[in-house]
């Protein structure tokens, strides 16, 4: 028998954490390198989950097939569950979120056809226009008039006919829902409100898309079962490679013709796999942990309210995104990296995402860090350095694990021993 062996669960060291970091560099932003002396927190999404010893012990045993040839069992499974879970009458495993949506666009839109979604959702601004090139429909953002992330039934009324003439006007077609929405900061659309939205939708002669890469976040935290959150919609779509920790996949549900349909774009795509059933062993082991993000959303609140009473303008988190507003978001993401915090500037606010790989203690930590940068005279609100004052007098402030020098004022006597200034540029 062969032996696999199974590598023990870490939590991502320093070293771990710097090659991944360098890896997000993007050339000409600021950003600082985090010290190589402290554990760095990285916080810049729930997607840097690790499959941990019993995820990875069950991937080493799955039972497999060939699942493009004549099934696989486990993905079976998976897929099977996955439906039931979701409230769908079939489901399909893709290897991303992103083509889960790809798919599911390119069954309901044909060119010509226009699409809507709220502000910011991910079809929109973080799938490079697939839906305009695979799908061929045109892209419109709804306002967040119910709430950030959110949509009231209202802005669905059906569009006047364009009367017949007007072979050149676009056909409203498809509503891409986004619970939770993340560049909202993880904004949950309750049950009530959601099947209003549908309600409406449908009533305007469009089909509706639900991209849930964190429904079963939005589903912990309205207290109600996923399936409740994906009433009437033709397609959704979750992720389990993002806070339930599996390393990659997501699942697209639907009735039974549309998985069917999907199945075959999805091969147009190469997104069929052949022994999928190590990553759907991952995956059904994900969906056993969906109540574990409740954790997840208790180490929101704390950091929140921890970086609340540092200053920082901060939501209050409905679920495991924390989203700061701050004067330069690249600036502050590159401070906090130096001071041993990964997070991620998205849509001019700073993202920190708690997520199974980041401990109560880790967020303390977090904020006793934020606590220090402020001490060391950075004002997050203004995205500068204060340099007047006693850090000026003193010409070094402790910021814990380090000596940051604060620059002297102008003519001041040089200290040949100081080290360099250690910021970002
Ligand atoms: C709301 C939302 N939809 C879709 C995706 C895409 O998932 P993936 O990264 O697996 O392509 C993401 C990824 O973060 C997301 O946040």
């Amino acid at each position: 028998m062969t032996r696999i062996a199974v590598p023990a669960q870490r939590t991502p060291g320093a070293t771990e954490a710097l090659a991944e970091s360098e890896a997000l560099a993007v050339p000409g932003t600021a950003r600082t390198r985090p010290p190589r002396d402290i554990a760095v927190v990285d916080l810049r999404s729930d997607t840097v989950t690790r499959p941990d010893a019993e995820m990875r012990a069950a991937m080493a045993s799955a039972e497999v097939g060939d699942d493009i040839l004549d099934g696989d069992p486990t993905m079976r499974a998976l897929e099977d569950r996955a439906a039931e879970l979701l409230g769908v009458e079939a489901a399909l495993w893709l290897p991303s979120g992103s083509m889960a949506n790809h798919v599911a666009l390119t069954i309901q839109l044909r060119p010509g056809d226009r699409f809507l979604a709220p502000r910011l959702a991910h079809v929109l601004e973080y799938e490079l226009g697939a839906a305009a090139w695979l799908a061929g429909g045109m892209p419109a953002a709804l306002p967040w008039s119910a709430g950030p992330g959110r949509i009231t039934a209202t802005s669905l009324r059906r569009t006047p006919s364009p009367g017949p003439m007007a072979y050149d006007a676009l056909r409203d077609r498809l509503l891409c829902l986004e619970n939770t929405h993340n560049a909202a900061g993880g904004t949950v659309t309750p049950p009530g409100e959601h099947r209003a939205v549908v309600a409406a939708a449908k009533a305007a002669g469009l089909s509706v898309h639900l991209d849930g890469a964190r429904i079963w976040n939005a589903a912990v935290a309205a207290r109600t079962s996923p399936a409740e959150l994906t009433r009437g919609v033709d397609s959704v779509q979750a992720c389990l490679s993002k806070g339930l920790g599996a390393p990659m996949g997501s699942v697209l549900g639907g009735s039974a013709g549309f998985v069917r349909e999907a199945r075959r774009v999805r091969k147009m795509l190469g997104g069929a796999v052949r022994q999928g059933g190590v990553v759907a062993a991952a995956g059904l082991i994900a969906l056993n942990r969906v109540q574990d993000l409740e954790a997840d959303h208790v180490k929101a609140r704390l950091l929140a309210r921890g970086l609340r009473d540092q200053g920082w303008n901060v939501n209050v988190p409905e679920t495991n995104v924390v989203l700061a507003e701050v004067a330069d978001a690249d600036r502050t993401v590159a401070e906090l990296r130096g001071a041993g915090v990964l997070a991620a500037a998205l849509a001019g606010c700073v993202r920190m995402v708690t997520h199974r790989d980041v401990t109560e203690k880790d967020v303390r930590g977090v904020v006793a860090r934020a606590g220090r940068l402020a001490a060391a005279g950075w004002d997050t609100r203004t995205g500068e350095w204060r340099s007047e004052g006693t850090a000026a007098e003193t010409g070094a402030l402790r910021v814990g694990w380090r000596t940051r020098r604060v620059p002297r004022p102008a003519g001041s006597p040089a200290d040949a021993s100081e080290p360099p200034l250690r910021r970002a540029r």
